[in-house]
């Protein structure tokens, strides 16, 4: 993974370009709960995309990438549909602030970076964020970071056409190095959360790639995704008060069990506990507790796995490898599932041993080479760029 210095890290301009930069986001806890008004517990880490904005000579809007060879080009009043590819992103954001009344003068923007892709780190919010402020500078305009994060969710909604939610492009945009970022998905107020209070300051977060990729386009997470909704709908049904499941308590989710299919039942017992469970992690964060919070972390993977059922053995291996070993306090996959990666808590004295142990133990069992990273809890965009460019950063 590359360090970046602080330089490096800010918005770099010359006459011609302007560098800017999003980074990637893990998952502590808090999975799938981000579309129905619960709790994420995210944070920002050190793999970024970085977008190069040129002013055009001519009247049109291109975008280009290192990863793949097409360039896509379109002029400002262009509606063409998505094409299917990388580009849909960007082109998406751009779409989003024209509806939103922005006019952006024409534009060469180029993406690169080292967010892995298809690994659950949230490659595609961070490409949306770099681009949407990247736009926002070109246009002279300000947003606050709530409606940048909402402006890009609707591209991928809208346009790329997944159903995600708030909580990656939410986080990319507003981290803050050395937290972790504690969102209510319902309303966008947060909490900022030291990572290093007590014996957490003693611990790693190490990210294991299990090299298993999966899209959230695909069909998957849009199944889970309804099967949560029904669930959510027979529940409110039943107890009007309800606004969503944020609400909603695990005895309430039992007296609906006979109305609800068995499928929506797990689902919505998975998000129910999950909600608890971030509230736990809260804790243990502010205690300084990795016992705790490793303890949480696990028990999270196990409704994932059990009753949300969007792990995969490759993850399910890592993750009862990871916690028989000496230094781990806690695994779990993080991100949208059915592949990806997972997160751990780990003794930095013994972080060494575990990720060759780790390593090993995949190697041996699926003939596959795991790539690990320790992450530092970073800045997102806006931390990098808003004093330079005057944007805001929201409350
Ligand atoms: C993906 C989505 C997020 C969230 C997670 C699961 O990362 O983009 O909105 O739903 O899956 O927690």
């Amino acid at each position: 993974m590359t360090s970046l210095s602080n330089e490096h890290l800010s918005e770099q301009s010359t006459l011609q370009s302007r560098r800017f930069e999003a980074p990637a986001r893990v998952n502590l806890i808090g999975e799938h709960t981000d579309y129905t008004g619960g709790f994420v517990m995210p944070m920002a880490i050190p793999f970024s995309t970085v977008a190069r904005l040129h002013p055009a000579a001519d009247d049109r809007y291109s975008f280009s990438s290192e990863l793949f060879s097409s360039v896509r080009a379109m002029t400002a009043d262009d509606r063409s549909p998505r094409v299917g590819d990388w580009s849909d992103y960007p082109v998406g954001v751009l779409r989003e602030l024209q509806q939103h009344g922005l006019q952006i003068p024409p534009f060469n923007l180029h993406l690169s970076g080292d967010v892995p892709l298809g690994a659950g780190l949230s490659s595609s919010a961070s490409a949306e964020v770099v681009t949407a402020i990247a736009l926002l500078s070109h246009a002279k305009a300000t947003l606050p970071a709530e409606l940048i994060a909402k402006l890009c969710q609707s591209a991928e909604n809208n346009y790329v056409g997944s159903p995600c939610g708030i909580m990656d492009q939410f986080v990319v945009t507003r981290a803050t190095a050395d937290h972790a970022l504690l969102l209510n998905t319902r309303d966008l107020t947060f909490e900022l959360l030291p990572m290093n209070n007590g014996h957490l300051a003693a611990c790693k977060i190490v990210v294991a790639n299990s090299g298993v990729k999966h899209s959230i386009a695909g069909g998957d997470y849009g199944l889970r995704r309804r099967e949560v909704e029904a669930g959510q709908a027979k529940l409110r049904e039943r107890f009007p008060a309800l606004r969503d499941l944020g609400d909603a308590k695990l005895e309430q989710l039992a007296a609906c069990e006979q109305e609800l299919s068995p499928e929506s039942f797990r689902r919505c017992r998975h998000i129910i506990s999950e909600n608890l469970r971030v509230r736990e992690a809260r804790e243990a964060m502010l205690c300084g507790d990795p016992i705790r919070l490793g303890a949480v972390m696990t028990a999270a993977h196990a409704s994932e796995r059990d009753d949300f059922e969007c792990s995969i053995e490759e993850i399910d291996f890592l993750v009862d490898t990871a916690v028989s070993l000496q230094g781990c306090y806690g695994a779990r996959l993080t991100g949208g599932g059915f592949g990806g990666c997972t997160v751990n808590l780990v003794n930095t004295a013994e972080v060494d041993d575990f990720i060759a142990a780790l390593k090993s133990a995949y190697r041996a069992k699926f003939s596959l080479e795991l790539e690990t990273y320790i992450c530092a809890a970073v800045d997102g965009a806006l931390a990098r760029t808003a004093a330079p460019l005057g944007l805001q950063e929201g409350r």
